[in-house]
C-alpha cells in the first residue's frame, strides 16, 4: 500500500512576516501528522532555515524547489544538494514545468538535477507533464514518456525507488483549471504503465501526485484515484486553511 504525499509548493512568494504566521497556522493541526500521509513544505531557499525551525519536532518536512547540478565550487548563485541537506531538507522538485518553461531547462538539467538529489539522500520529486497545445494534438503521454525515458535512459529504473513522480498538466497550473479526475487518473495510471514496462514493482510502489490548481474541493476525488497518490500545491498552499483541508482530504 502506497503512502499519500502532499506538497506545498510556495513558488517565489512570501516575506518573515508571511511565512511565519502561515506555518504557524498551519502547524496546530498538521504537526502531529495525518494519517498516511506524507507532508511536505517547500519555501523559497531563504526562508528554508525559518521554516525548518517552526516545524521542528513534527512530522512535517522540508523540501527545495530547485537544486545546482554541482556539488560545489565556483556557481555563483546556485545552491547544492548538500546545502539542503544541510537545513535538513528531504525532498527536492525537480523539472518544474516552470524551470522548464522560463529557464529553458532541457531534460538533460532535469536528470542531472535528479541524480543531484539523490547524490545527497534527498528524495526527488519530478515534475511531469504536458502544454495545452500538446494535450490539443494528443500528445500528453508521448511527452511524459520522454520526460519520464531522460531519467530512465541515463539512471535506470530503479531510481524511482527513491523519487516521486508529480504529474502536472501546465495548462492546470495557477490557472484555476484543474485536470478532470479523469483525465488526471488516466495520466497517472499511464505514467505508471511507463515505469511498469521496466519495473512492475519500482511502479507499483511509486507516489505519483497531482499539481495543477488542487483545491479543498476538488483534492477529495482527485486523491481517491486509484493512481493519484497526493498532491503538489501551489496557490492553495499559500494559505493555511486551505493546505490544511487539502492534506486532511487524503481518504
Ligand atoms: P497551482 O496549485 O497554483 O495550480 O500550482 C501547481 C504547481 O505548480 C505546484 O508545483
Amino acid at each position: 500500500m502506497r503512502r499519500a504525499l502532499v506538497a506545498a509548493n510556495w513558488k517565489m512568494h512570501g516575506n518573515r512576516v508571511f511565512v511565519k504566521e502561515l506555518v504557524s497556522g498551519i502547524m496546530p493541526a498538521l504537526s502531529g501528522g495525518v494519517n498516511g500521509v506524507d507532508i511536505v513544505i517547500c519555501p523559497p531557499f531563504p526562508y528554508l532555515q525559518m521554516v525548518d525551525a517552526l516545524i521542528s519536532g513534527g512530522e512535517v518536512v522540508l523540501g527545495a524547489q530547485d537544486i545546482s547540478t554541482h556539488e560545489c565550487g565556483a556557481y555563483t548563485g546556485e545552491v547544492s544538494g548538500s546545502m539542503l541537506a544541510d537545513f535538513r531538507v528531504r525532498y527536492v522538485i525537480v523539472g518544474h514545468s516552470e524551470r522548464r518553461t522560463i529557464m529553458a531547462e532541457s531534460d538533460q538539467v532535469v536528470v542531472a538535477k535528479f541524480e543531484a538529489a539523490q547524490r545527497d539522500s534527498l528524495v526527488p520529486v519530478l515534475c511531469v507533464g504536458e502544454t495545452l497545445d500538446e494535450r490539443d494534438q494528443d500528445m500528453a503521454e508521448q511527452v511524459v514518456s520522454r520526460q519520464l525515458a531522460a531519467i530512465v535512459d541515463k539512471c535506470g529504473v530503479s531510481v524511482f525507488n527513491r523519487a516521486v513522480v508529480a504529474y502536472e498538466p501546465v495548462w492546470a497550473i495557477g490557472t484555476g483549471r484543474s485536470a478532470s479526475v479523469q483525465q488526471a487518473q488516466d495520466m497517472h495510471a499511464a505514467i505508471r504503465r511507463l515505469i511498469a514496462l521496466h519495473d512492475d514493482e519500482v511502479a507499483q510502489s511509486l507516489q505519483v501526485i497531482y499539481g495543477g490548481s488542487v483545491s479543498p474541493e476538488n483534492a477529495p476525488e482527485l486523491f481517491a484515484q486509484p493512481d493519484i497518490d497526493g498532491g503538489l500545491i501551489g496557490g492553495a498552499s499559500l494559505n493555511a486553511d486551505l493546505f490544511v483541508r487539502i492534506c486532511k482530504s487524503v481518504s
